[in-house]
C-alpha cells in the first residue's frame, strides 16, 4: 500500500482537529516559535505539508512558506484554508520534487521522514533538502525514537495509546526496519474504524549519517521544540542540520 492510498480523501477529511491534539495551541505554539527563529528572516519550505497544520500558521506569522505534498486529498484540504498565492504547494514526492525558490529553512515534522520506506529514499530526502537551501540554511526534522527497548524477545507489538474509544499500537519488523501503526477508534458501540500507516523507523545516529552523506552538519538536537534536553528516555527529538556557508 502506497502513501497516497493511506492519505486518501477519508483520512484527509478528518485530519484537522482544530484546537486539540496536534492542533492544540500548546503543541503548535512552541513549534511555530522555533520555526520562526530557525527561518532567520528567510523563506521556509515544508516537506509533506499535508493540510497546512504548521505551514498556514507559520505563513500567518510572516514567514513565506512553500510546500511539497504527495497527496491530492490532503492538498485539497489545505486549499480550503489557504490559496496558492498565500501558500504555494508543489504536488510531488519530497525525496525528488523541486519547489521554485531558495530557502533558509526546510522542515519535516510529525515523524514524516519515516513515511519514506527505504533508506535510499530517506537519503534522497536529505539531499533534496540540501538542494533547496541557501548556504548556511537549515533542515529541521521532528521524529520519534523507535521504542525497541519496550520489545521483549518474542514480542513484536507496543501499545502507545489505550484510552476510552481508542487503541493505538505499533508492530515492528526489526529485520526490515519497518513498523506499522494501527489505530482502532470506536465510532459507536461495537463499530470500529481501523487506520494503518507504514513507516521505516530510524535512530538519530542513522539520521545524522544521512545528514553527513547529503553534506550537512548536525547543529542541535533537543527533545522538543521548546529546547528540552535530549536524553536516553526522550520519546522523540527535534534535530537541526545546517548546510555549510
Ligand atoms: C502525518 S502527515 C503530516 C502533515 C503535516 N506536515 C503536519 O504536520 O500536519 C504526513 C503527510 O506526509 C505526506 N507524505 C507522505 N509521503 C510523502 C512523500 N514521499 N512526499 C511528500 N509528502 C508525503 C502525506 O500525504 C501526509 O500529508
Amino acid at each position: 500500500m502506497g502513501q497516497d492510498d493511506v492519505w486518501n480523501t477519508e483520512v484527509a477529511g478528518r485530519y484537522d482537529t482544530p484546537g486539540v491534539g496536534m492542533f492544540a495551541p500548546e503543541v503548535l505554539g512552541p513549534t511555530l516559535d522555533r520555526l520562526v527563529e530557525l527561518a532567520d528572516g528567510g523563506a521556509a519550505l515544508e516537506f509533506a505539508i499535508g493540510t497546512g497544520r504548521v505551514g498556514i500558521p507559520l505563513a500567518e506569522r510572516g514567514v513565506p512558506v512553500t510546500g511539497i505534498e504527495l497527496s491530492e486529498p490532503m492538498l485539497a484540504r489545505l486549499r480550503a484554508k489557504a490559496d496558492a498565492a498565500t501558500v504555494p504547494v508543489v504536488l510531488g514526492d519530497m525525496a525528488t520534487a523541486t519547489a521554485p525558490g531558495e530557502f533558509s529553512l526546510v522542515y519535516l515534522v510529525y515523524n514524516t521522514i519515516s513515511n519514506l520506506l527505504t533508506q535510499a529514499e530517506q537519503v534522497e530526502c536529505f539531499r533534496n533538502a540540501f538542494r533547496h537551501l541557501r548556504p548556511g540554511g537549515r533542515f529541521v526534522l521532528e521524529l520519534g525514537v523507535p521504542e525497541l527497548r519496550k520489545l521483549p524477545p518474542g514480542q513484536d507489538a507496543v501499545v502507545f495509546a489505550h484510552t476510552e474509544g481508542y487503541t493505538g499500537y505499533d508492530t515492528y519488523d526489526v529485520v526490515a526496519q519497518r513498523l506499522t501503526s494501527h489505530h482502532y477508534r470506536e465510532l459507536a458501540p461495537g463499530e470500529h474504524r481501523l487506520l494503518r500507516s507504514h513507516h521505516r523507523f530510524l535512530w538519530p545516529a542513522e539520521m545524522d549519517l544521512m545528514g553527513l552523506v547529503a553534506g550537512f552538519t548536525l547543529e542541535s538536537r533537543h527533545a522538543d521544540w521548546a529546547g528540552a534536553a535530549f536524553t536516553a528516555d526522550s520519546p522523540s527529538h527535534v534535530s537541526v542540520y545546517r548546510r555549510p556557508d
